[in-house]
């Protein structure tokens, strides 16, 4: 589904991405590891279009997407999440998935004038769609709560739940499950999961928690120095050599030095 052919990423003298190559099938669960400032946010927004490339080619369903900017990679339903969730504080948790663009009347001006009903109609269509996604998000609670109010990991299924408002072809996911509890990263997993079974979402997913990872993820991409160092089953690049070093080599303080060894 994504083809990414030698693809660079610098900034000034530096090689943030350094000629990576990788592919994410279509219907898959594809994991994207590496050590701290491997360079896998960095690919992310290139890929999502948040960064031009220096150089390189990024394909999507054969393809060429290259550059293109993130509102039409959203039309073509490819998302992406952000490590640091963004959302509007003061607004409802509700009212932030209604703003999701997907196309609403009530944004053409002229609508306003010859279209109310049909505007009401959307609205209510668009609100009864955020509430299914709280719904299958296990947030139905926090509705109308102010999404600035809620924690941290009930921010990220909200950032989950903005990709469900479209028809999503690939989502992006980095580090969904960055400071957030136990039972909220399951609850997490499952919704991946159900996302990718029940409706056919194809996710790449940057995390630092192996176990995630190992429940989630097949196959594991990992990535060092900005390139593709590896790609197997968890355990297979647990027990790669060449990995192992791209650990250490950041120093034992890295915490995912602890699920690798
Ligand atoms: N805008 C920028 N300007 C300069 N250097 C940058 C910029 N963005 C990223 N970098 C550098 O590129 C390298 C890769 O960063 P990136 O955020 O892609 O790593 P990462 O693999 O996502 O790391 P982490 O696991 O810590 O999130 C880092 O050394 C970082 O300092
Ligand atoms: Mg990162």
């Amino acid at each position: 589904m994504i083809r990414v052919e030698n693809l660079h990423r610098h900034f000034g003298g530096f090689r943030a991405v350094d000629g990576a190559s990788l592919h994410i099938a279509k219907g898959s669960i594809t994991g994207l590891v590496g050590p701290n400032g491997a360079g896998k946010t960095t690919l992310f927004n290139v890929i999502a279009g948040a960064l031009p490339p220096t150089s390189g080619q990024v394909y999507m369903d054969g393809e060429d997407i290259t550059g293109l900017p993130p509102h039409e990679l959203f039309h073509k339903g490819l998302l992406r999440t952000f490590q640091i969730a963004h959302e509007f504080g003061s607004m409802s948790c509700r009212e932030n998935l209604m703003m999701v663009p997907g196309g609403q009347s009530g944004e053409q001006l002229w609508n306003t004038w010859f279209g109310r009903k049909r505007i009401a109609d959307e609205e209510r269509a668009l609100r009864a769609k955020a509430d299914e996604v709280l719904d299958f998000l296990t947030i139905s609670h926090l509705a109308d709560h102010p999404a600035g109010a809620i924690s941290g990991g009930q921010k990220k299924l909200l950032e989950l739940g903005r990709t469900m408002m479209v028809d999503a072809k690939i989502v992006f996911l980095d580090e969904v499950g960055a400071g957030v509890n136990r039972t909220l990263l399951m609850t997490i997993a499952d919704a991946i999961l159900r996302l990718n079974k029940e409706r056919g979402y194809t996710f790449c997913v940057i995390e630092h928690d192996m176990d995630f990872i190992g429940k989630l993820c097949d196959p594991v991409i990992v990535m060092a120095e900005g390139k593709k160092l590896a790609e197997g089953t968890l355990d297979q690049i647990k027990a790669n050599n060449q990995v192992i070093e791209a650990y250490l080599g950041t120093g034992l303080k890295n915490k995912d030095m602890e699920a690798v060894e």
